[in-house]
């Protein structure tokens, strides 16, 4: 007979202590379900050994959300033969369902590397081609040569729907190793944006090489922190300035902002003293969003699994900032690792960024099996946050 027993952190969320009994089963494996079975198209979101007394305990952190079809969660038991499974659906405590976020909806996409082999960058931007636009936060190409840039227009030409904008920042791979070789990242980012002013979105270019564009109610930004040479910089002194002016400046029901690597404060790979920022003025750019409100800030650079304990998505809920670090469409790594973990847990990902005013919700897909990542989602939603605080 298996049991699982949750003690929940936060109404709504996921976090918690899951403790499974599960006598003479060797590992247990939990997934989000409904009265019929575990959801199809999610991936587990825990894996933990049951020892000889048939206990086993998994502590979910990280801030995520439980998905708003789920009413159940399954627990699948094996047994130290690995002949039998045992599975039990445990009902969820009924729950104000969480309704949809209906507004903007932004495919994100982060860390191509394309070099020859262009199938999976390929299938990352026909993926996130379906939103209403398609964001990078670059190292879209793996040794910023012309042929690779090359390559990536020709699938951006091929894969992406014709009426997709894409907007993208540079990152270290968008560049060679020679600092005074090859700057092809500006030829293509200027080719994006025209593109995307031809789609009728309004663009601000800005003399810094930062950018802005407007999506309805969503203000996409662009910070350029990667330099010729593959170093994390900013080029010119005026982007954190402008910035500053144009969030002032701007109103929106959300600030995009992309670039390329996270902050320091906001890092999914946990934070020990001592530890260096991934780009100068770190700082002075954090203490610039936290001057500011409704913030979805979008990095990439680290590869790291959105599966990874402490969580990828880091909330600010007294300024409704979000700090995203999005994993890598190439395979990702997860840090620390885990002992049972299938490799579904480490494949390329994208994510879909659904905005609303006061509301956003983050839902990270595999693009190896098409299925949702149960660790990599998460929903903000201003006024529910006020009523539980
Ligand atoms: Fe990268
Ligand atoms: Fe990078």
């Amino acid at each position: 007979m298996i049991r699982l027993q949750v003690e929940w952190e936060r109404s709504g969320g996921a976090d918690g202590l899951y403790t499974v009994r599960a006598p003479g089963a060797l590992t247990a494996g939990l997934w989000w379900a409904d009265g019929a079975g575990p959801l199809p198209d999610w991936t587990a979101f825990a894996f933990l050994p049951i020892d000889p007394s048939g206990r086993g305990a998994f502590r979910y952190t990280g801030g995520r959300a439980a998905p708003r079809e789920a009413t159940h969660i399954l627990v699948r038991a094996l047994t130290p033969d690995m002949a039998t499974a045992e599975e039990a659906l445990v009902p969820l405590p009924s729950r104000r369902p969480a309704p949809p976020v209906e507004g903007v909806r932004l495919g994100f996409v982060t860390d191509l590397h394309l070099s020859d082999k262009p199938w999976q960058a390929g299938r990352a931007l026909a993926v996130a081609g379906a939103g209403n636009a398609v964001l990078c936060a670059g190292d879209m190409v793996n040794d910023g040569s012309p042929e690779q840039f090359e390559l990536l227009w020709q699938l951006i030409e091929s894969r992406l729907p014709p009426d997709t904008p894409l907007l993208a920042v540079a990152g270290n791979h968008d560049f060679p190793i020679r600092p005074d070789a090859g700057e092809d990242f500006y030829a293509l980012q200027a080719r994006l944006l025209d593109r995307a002013e031809r789609l009728g979105l309004a663009v601000e270019r800005d003399e810094s090489g930062a950018w802005a564009a407007g999506l309805g109610d969503v203000d996409v930004i662009g910070l350029n922190a990667a330099i010729p040479g593959r170093k994390l910089a900013f080029r010119r002194e005026g982007q954190l300035p402008w910035l500053d002016e144009h969030l002032t400046d701007t109103p929106a029901a959300w600030h995009v902002v992309l670039c390329h690597a996270p902050l320091l404060a906001h890092n999914p790979q946990r934070r020990r003293a001592g530890d260096m920022p991934y780009f100068s003025r770190d700082g002075q750019l954090q203490e610039i969003l936290e001057a500011h409100r409704n913030i979805l800030f979008l990095s990439g650079h680290t590869h790291i699994s959105m599966n990874c304990p402490a969580g990828c998505v880091e909330t600010d809920r007294e300024r409704s900032i979000l700090y995203v670090n999005g994993g890598s469409v190439r395979a990702t790594a997860l840090k620390p690792e885990e002992p049972l973990r299938p490799k579904e847990w480490t494949d390329g990902n994208m994510l879909w960024l659904d905005l609303a005013p006061g509301r956003a919700e983050i839902t990270a897909v595999s693009l190896a099996s098409g299925k949702r990542i149960a660790r990599g989602y998460y929903r903000f939603d201003e006024e529910e946050d006020r009523r539980f605080s």
